[in-house]
């Protein structure tokens, strides 16, 4: 039997998964570290905590699937996107703290920018927004000392947490990226997949410091000199979304999956063109193999598993956060409440940052169980908006969303999107898709599978969820929902 290492370096904990060849998990080891906070609205994390967490998480998985380095067919590493490392090329020490993709030190920046916004959504399909990597490496090599010059006479690699994984895997031998990864710096040529020269003018980064864009299926390196990883293959890299698609084996065009995490991303596979959004949506590229990049349009909503926390520590109408299932269950609808979870303003496709969070349709008769149903419904809600959106950009019907994520194991919240979206909702029997990614696209490169449908076979299905209400019915509650959103837009004063 062959097996696959699947790294899942996230934004606030790194996981191995050891998976076998049938898709199916073995071992699993997690880490938690620490966030950094050092100004209102900034969010650092040291670098190399995040290389000792996901080196040991990945020994210890091995040891618990009684596995050795040489029993791994390959390894493949997902990630938290966006978040920018510098490090010294000689000597692999970070130059300075990770700064993560929630950083918002850069939003001055971008707002002087603005006038090149059209230039940056052509060229990259992202919106100039403190988000990206690419204004977050302008501001350090503008503000650490020294940084600017040693970066000029080629001391400083840049990266994001892939390339920062496979270059302390391989001891210092690769620097690289994947296309998925690549495609979020505000750097990359969506089209080309190559560093966009008139964007690293824009930008003022030496292109020297950046890495080479790889596949993201493909042997791009081999770990050595890390004691009880060494000699195995790196064979797989992607953003932590990307991947997720790619495991839950949406590889045709109109493919999409929702991961419901704290906050919640909406992907649709939109094939080999790029798809330019009218609404406000991201193009990413998907992944690339065999030189071949694959696009998605990409939505995200900020606030999902993190209004059901507020029900908990906020409200304390539930006392952990699986008991809103049987508390929305005590009531057969909202009685007209609408919750928009706006607590960190809104995403796409509005994108306003001063929306607050709405309650409205109270009455006397409002009970915590009528809160609760109106929590998963605008939790859903949100992402009809999206999948609305991808629909319009696309003409694709979305006609099948494929869940994951915490969330996901919520059957009545399932039942709502599928109701919400008249769209049928498939939940597989792994919700770990981000790391099964991983593992799919390592094990596709070194042959434990030998295509897509290969893969798709061992992709199973654990429930599937059909719309219970009519198109009348959804179109109606979507227009109410409409109407909340307005209420909750340009709220905040300060
Ligand atoms: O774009 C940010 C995303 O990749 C973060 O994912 O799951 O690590 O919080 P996660």
């Amino acid at each position: 039997m062959a097996y696959l290492l699947a790294l899942d370096q996230g934004t606030t904990s790194s996981r191995a998964i050891v998976f076998d060849a049938d898709g199916a998990m073995v071992a699993v080891s997690q880490q938690e570290f620490e966030q950094h906070y050092p100004k209102p609205g900034w969010v650092e994390h040291d670098a190399d905590e995040i290389w000792r967490t996901q080196r040991d998480v990945a020994v210890e998985a091995l040891a618990k699937a009684k596995l050795k380095p040489a029993d791994v067919a390959a390894l493949g590493i997902v990630n938290q996107r966006e978040t920018l490392v510098v490090w010294d090329r000689k000597t692999g020490e970070p130059a300075c703290r990770a700064i993560v993709w929630q950083d918002r030190r850069t939003a001055a920046m971008c707002r002087q920018l603005k006038d090149a916004e059209p230039t940056f959504r052509a060229k990259t399909g992202l919106l100039l927004d403190p988000y990206f990597t690419g204004t977050k490496l302008t501001w350090l090599l503008d503000n650490e000392p020294g940084l600017r010059e040693r970066a000029e006479a080629g001391e400083l690699a840049a990266g994001t947490i892939d390339s920062w994984l496979v270059y302390k895997l391989t001891g210092g031998a690769r620097h690289v990226s994947d296309a998925s990864n690549a495609s979020r710096t505000l750097l990359l040529n969506l089209q080309t997949t190559e560093w966009d020269h008139e964007l690293l003018d824009i930008l003022r980064v030496p292109e020297a410091m950046l890495p080479e864009v790889v596949d993201s299926s493909g042997v791009c390196g081999e770990a050595a000199g890390v004691d009880g990883l060494d000699g195995i293959a790196i064979a797989g890299l992607a953003g932590d979304q990307q991947s997720a698609l790619f495991g839950q084996a949406c590889f045709e065009q109109g493919g999409a999956k929702n991961t419901y995490g704290t906050g919640s991303f909406l992907l649709v596979n939109t094939g080999t063109e790029v798809t330019a959004s009218q609404q406000q949506l991201l193009s990413t590229a998907a992944w690339r193999i065999g030189g071949v990049t694959e696009y998605a349009l990409e939505g995200s909503v900020f606030v999902t598993g993190a209004a059901v926390q507020w029900l908990r520590d906020g409200l304390g109408i539930i006392k952990q956060a699986p008991d809103v299932e049987a508390l929305a269950n005590q009531v057969p609808d909202t009685g007209g409440v609408y919750l928009v979870p706006a607590f960190a303003g809104l995403g796409a496709p509005h994108w306003d940052p001063d929306a607050r969070g709405a309650l409205v349709g109270l009455t006397r008769g409002t009970t915590a169980a009528h809160i609760a149903r109106a929590t998963l419904e605008g939790i859903a809600l949100q992402s009809v908006e999206l999948a609305e959106a991808m629909r319009a950009d696309t003409a694709l019907p979305i006609d099948e969303l494929r869940v994951d994520g915490g969330a996901a194991a919520n059957n009545t919240l399932m039942q709502i999107q599928a109701d919400l979206l008249q769209a049928r909702v498939i939940r597989p029997k792994v919700t770990e898709t981000t790391a099964l990614g991983a593992a799919y696209l390592a094990g596709l490169a070194v042959g434990v599978w030998s295509d897509r449908a290969d893969l798709a076979k061992h992709w199973q299905v654990d429930r599937e969820f059909e719309p219970q209400i009519s198109a009348d019915e959804a179109a109606a509650k979507r227009e109410r929902w409409t109407h909340a959103v307005e209420r909750a837009k340009g709220w905040a004063t300060d």
